[in-house]
């Protein structure tokens, strides 16, 4: 071959090569099952490809994308998974955490999916259901009638970027990082508004059930982290009633920024050391320019006593929560603005004689300000150890109830004067 003509075949084979294939999926229409071509489409595509999600998919089969090597996905259509209790509760995949079960496990390296589409959970029906029915049913997979499917899993996934999409109408939380590294959120909007007359999945106005609390049987999470590495979340917006960002067990080298959260539980971690025999890590999270609206909690970590049993399932685990900030924090009407309990779920005389074995050190409140909805009184910060936290500091604190004084409740904090208010005691 002349020289020439080996250079034009090399670059010939180099265009072959980054050429990306187009999987452009179609829609059947007439509410048939769009599932199986998603499916095929990922198939075909699941190598440099790219999926094409541009018209509106109705989706009764489970989602099962795995193995992806670089796929681009272009979801600038809408995803909705059909109301069918009788048939996810089955088919929908089942994790292995919390028996949560998912629509939607997405696996693979080097994975973008973007485009200003929509996945719709379709979770009316789902709450409804739970609402009449008057019980929690199960979170997830422990019932094959009633498991409430997460609509989009990260699941043992590496190198993902997921941004400029909506999420609206889960049952159950909205986003799993499943045993996944590097995965970065961007520009996600997230919204779970009921439209029946009866329950309401994030309004405060809703009857109380008898038992349970709203946000305990809805469990609407925007994000639960776990077995996880290198994690960002930012430039979003969160319209739930449970935690806006969950930290679960091994959840490492996160950084949450620019969120506005609005009805929900906080950005909190845990619960943790809930298994005797587990070890639980949360280190390195760094949590920036939040507003929180309207909350249970605004910056949280939850930890749970000890017990002396080696097979509890309600505290005694052991493990460490290492190395947190939370820095610009900005509370309106929020029940517990900074709360850490190291007693979570857990009877206080149990903590008194088993404190917890799962330590907390290296926590920082950096400018959280704002005002308590007042739930807790004059109470704006409560952080309460059973065993000594260590290196906990808080600056530029100026949070205000509108109860009176604000007050701060502190136990077992060895750090009391990195602290920039005057710890009360806990009263009982
Ligand atoms: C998971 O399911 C098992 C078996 O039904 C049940 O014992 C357990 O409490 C469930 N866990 C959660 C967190 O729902
Ligand atoms: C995910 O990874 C775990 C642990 O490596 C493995 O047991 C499991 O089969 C994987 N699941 C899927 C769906 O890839
Ligand atoms: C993380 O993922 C992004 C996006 O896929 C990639 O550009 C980056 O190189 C990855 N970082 C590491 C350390 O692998
Ligand atoms: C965020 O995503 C929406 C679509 O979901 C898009 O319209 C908007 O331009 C994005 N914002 C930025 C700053 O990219
Ligand atoms: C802080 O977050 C808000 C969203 O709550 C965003 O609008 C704002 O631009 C962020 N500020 C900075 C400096 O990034
Ligand atoms: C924020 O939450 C409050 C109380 O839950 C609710 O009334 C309000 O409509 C929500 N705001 C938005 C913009 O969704
Ligand atoms: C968390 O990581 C530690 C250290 O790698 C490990 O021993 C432990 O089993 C992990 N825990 C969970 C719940 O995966
Ligand atoms: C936390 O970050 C430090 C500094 O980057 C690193 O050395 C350490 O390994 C990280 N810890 C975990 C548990 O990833
Ligand atoms: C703390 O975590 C942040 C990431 O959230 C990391 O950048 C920093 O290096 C960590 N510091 C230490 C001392 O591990
Ligand atoms: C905290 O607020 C002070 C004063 O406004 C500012 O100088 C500092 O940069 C802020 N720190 C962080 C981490 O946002
Ligand atoms: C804490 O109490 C001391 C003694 O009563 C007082 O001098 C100090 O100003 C108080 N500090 C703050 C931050 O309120």
């Amino acid at each position: 071959m002349t020289r020439a003509l080996t250079l034009l075949s090399v670059s010939f084979f180099a265009a072959l090569a980054s050429a990306r294939l187009d999987c452009k999926v179609p829609h059947l229409g007439g509410g048939q099952d769009d599932g199986p071509a998603i499916n095929a489409a990922f198939k075909r595509c699941a190598k440099n490809g790219k999926v094409v999600l541009d018209k509106y998919y109705s989706v009764d089969s489970l989602l099962f994308t795995t193995g992806l090597d670089d796929v681009e996905i272009e979801l600038s259509g809408t995803v909705q998974y059909t109301p069918d209790i009788a048939k996810w509760s089955p088919q929908s995949y089942y994790l292995t955490y919390q028996n949560a079960t998912t629509f939607w496990f997405l696996s693979g390296n080097n994975i973008h999916l973007y485009g200003g589409g929509t996945i719709d959970g379709n979770g009316q029906v789902w709450w409804d259901t739970l609402r009449t029915s008057g019980s929690t049913g199960t979170a997830g997979g422990s019932s094959t009638t009633f498991a409430r499917p997460v609509p989009l899993t990260v699941g043992n996934a590496t190198n993902v970027v997921i941004e400029n999409i909506f999420e609206i109408g889960s049952p159950f939380w909205n986003n799993f990082v499943y045993q996944s590294s590097n995965v970065t959120y961007n520009n996600i909007t997230i919204n779970a508004v009921s439209y029946s007359s009866s329950p309401t999945a994030n309004s405060g106005t809703m009857a109380p059930l008898p038992k349970f609390s709203v946000a305990e049987i809805y469990i609407l999470d925007g994000w639960d982290i776990y077995r996880s590495d290198g994690v960002t979340i930012t430039n979003s917006w969160i319209n739930n009633d449970d935690d806006c960002v969950s930290f679960k067990p091994n959840s490492t080298n996160i950084i949450v920024s620019n969120l506005w959260c609005n009805g929900s539980h906080g950005v909190s971690v845990g619960s943790l050391g809930q298994y005797a025999g587990e070890t639980d890590i949360v280190a390195n999270v760094t949590v920036h320019n939040v507003s929180m609206n309207n909350a249970q909690n605004g910056a949280r970590i939850k930890v749970f006593g000890g017990n002396p049993s080696p097979t509890s399932t309600a505290g005694g685990g052991t493990g460490f929560v290492k190395n947190v900030t939370f820095s610009d924090y900005k509370v309106t009407n929020v029940d517990n603005p900074v709360i850490i309990d190291q007693c979570y779920d857990t009877a206080a005389d149990v903590c008194a004689q088993y404190p917890s074995t799962l330590s907390i050190s290296d926590v920082h409140f950096i400018n959280i300000t704002g005002t308590s909805s007042g739930k807790e009184g004059d109470v704006v910060v409560d952080i309460e150890c059973s065993a000594e936290c260590v290196d906990i500091t808080a600056t530029g604190t100026s949070i205000t109830s509108p109860k009176g004084a604000s007050v701060y409740v502190c136990a077992n904090i060895e750090s009391e004067d990195q602290l920039d208010f005057n710890c009360t005691s806990p009263s009982s």
